[in-house]
């Protein structure tokens, strides 16, 4: 398995080109499925989640090809499966969302339940009672959600108990292709959502309300093809954001947005980081030098981003005072708690709150990778120690993270990829 070695202690400085959201392609991805005319997505992130979905979409017919340039053609127009299989669906948990599609298009479909996940159970209760209302009959049969729809879908009114990010894009997806009108409320809206909705409206469907907390969508009988270019990714962007202030070192992210990081912007600015948009991206620096202990909660957007938890984590391990940083979206993203702590890191869980007691300085440890970002927080706080980190199981960061190494060695990181 690979590990990563790297060197702490140097402030980076530099440009980091942001790629395209990861956790955007694989849902515009899947909107292919609910056409027969070709999709064309540019700005694609080279992350190993695109290969896998690229792969489970290849099974179910879906002619799919990249021209290594950030380019992406799927063509849908000779579906040959309508079965997801559990090998494929295990390995991200992001592939129940052909569900949906494939029986607004085809009457069914059959695709493995995800089963659970490192940092929580995360069930798939409420993209279930989505479709339903929908009008699909849905059964689990071995492991398999079996679903039915050889009617057409129905427009509905749905209204979520509870936000999820998922969920809504499964069922604003799907609704695209149903019968008359759907009214998605307590929607998420994460700026994924509207990038997902401005796609498929370039397709021919009929949705406004993407990206606030009431979608409608008027369903339509079938959608065409479509070319579009991808918001970038903010969680790539608040990541390098947290090192070039962990470092103390500046950085500049070509192409990131400030207003995708909700209210990550604002702890940032409280934590003594200075954040600056212009010509298209946004420059990190430390504003005076100190970083300084800050109380975050993660909740869906615009609130503090739970995939941003854990970089937060790290870089409060080394500001004044004491910082409380309570994970309210998942039950169990504290396991990179323990590889800090191995770093000298002064961190104790109570419940879903960690508290966090500033030291002055991490020293670098042999650690281990759980999940992405627990992976590149790891990366975070071995940048900002001193002394040698060894990321072990780096295969995680693969998932989500492209060309990571080169982008923080090109800004003056000392970090080799260690093939094992
Ligand atoms: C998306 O996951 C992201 N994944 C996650 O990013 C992200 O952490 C999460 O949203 C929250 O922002 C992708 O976009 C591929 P949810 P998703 O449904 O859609 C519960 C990363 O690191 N829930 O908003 O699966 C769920 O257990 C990943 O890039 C139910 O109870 O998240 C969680 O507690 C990890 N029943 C909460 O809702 C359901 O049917 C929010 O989850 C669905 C969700």
């Amino acid at each position: 398995m690979d590990r990563i070695r790297l060197e702490g202690g140097r402030p980076l400085e530099g440009t980091i080109a942001i790629a395209g959201a990861k956790n955007t392609a694989l849902k515009l991805m899947v909107a292919s499925l609910l056409s027969d005319q070709p999709l064309v997505l540019s700005n694609q992130p080279d992350v190993v989640d695109v290969s896998v979905l690229a792969h489970l979409l290849a099974e179910l017919g879906v002619r799919v090809e990249g021209n290594g340039d950030g380019c992406m053609a799927l063509d849908a127009s000779s579906l040959t499966s309508m079965k997801a299989p559990y090998d494929l669906v295990r390995k991200m948990r992001a592939s129940i969302l052909v569900f949906g599609p494939l029986l607004a298009r085809c009457g069914h479909a059959e695709v493995s339940l995800p089963g659970g996940c490192a940092i929580g159970t995360r069930p798939v209760d409420l993209h279930i009672a989505g479709l339903e209302a929908l009008g699909a009959a849905i059964e689990l049969k071995e492991g398999y959600l079996v679903g039915e729809a050889p009617g057409g879908l129905e427009g509905a009114e749905f209204t979520f108990p509870q936000v999820s990010v998922g969920a809504t894009e499964h069922v604003m997806m799907t609704a695209t292709l149903a019968r008359g009108t759907t009214l998605i409320g307590n929607a998420a809206m994460e700026p994924e959502i509207r990038d997902l909705a401005d796609c498929l409206n370039a397709m021919g469907a009929d949705i406004a309300g993407a990206g606030t907390s009431e979608i409608r969508i008027n369903g339509v009988a079938r959608l065409g093809g479509a070319t579009h270019r991808m918001l970038p990714d903010r969680i790539e962007a608040g990541t390098y954001a947290m090192v070039a202030a962990a470092t103390g070192g500046r950085l500049r992210l070509a192409g990131a947005t400030e207003d995708h990081f909700g209210d990550v912007a604002a702890a940032l600015r409280q934590a003594g980081v200075a954040i600056e948009s212009r010509d298209g991206g946004i420059d990190i620096r430390r504003a005076d030098g100190i970083l300084r202990g800050v109380d975050v909660t993660t909740r869906p957007f615009p609130g503090f981003a739970t995939d941003l938890q854990a970089q937060f984590m790290a870089l409060m391990t080394t500001a004044c005072g004491v910082s409380r940083i309570h994970e309210s979206i998942f039950e169990n993203r504290f396991m990179h708690v323990p590889e800090l702590m191995r770093m000298g890191a002064d961190i104790e869980v109570r419940g879903g709150t960690a508290i966090v007691r500033g030291v002055d300085r991490l020293k670098g440890a042999p650690v281990m990778a759980t999940d992405l970002r627990a992976s590149v927080c790891l990366i975070l706080a071995g940048l900002a120690a001193e002394g040698e980190t060894m990321v072990n199981r780096v295969y995680h960061l693969d998932r989500g993270y492209e060309r990571l190494v080169e982008k923080l060695s090109g800004c003056g990181a000392v970090i080799e990829r260690i093939p094992g």
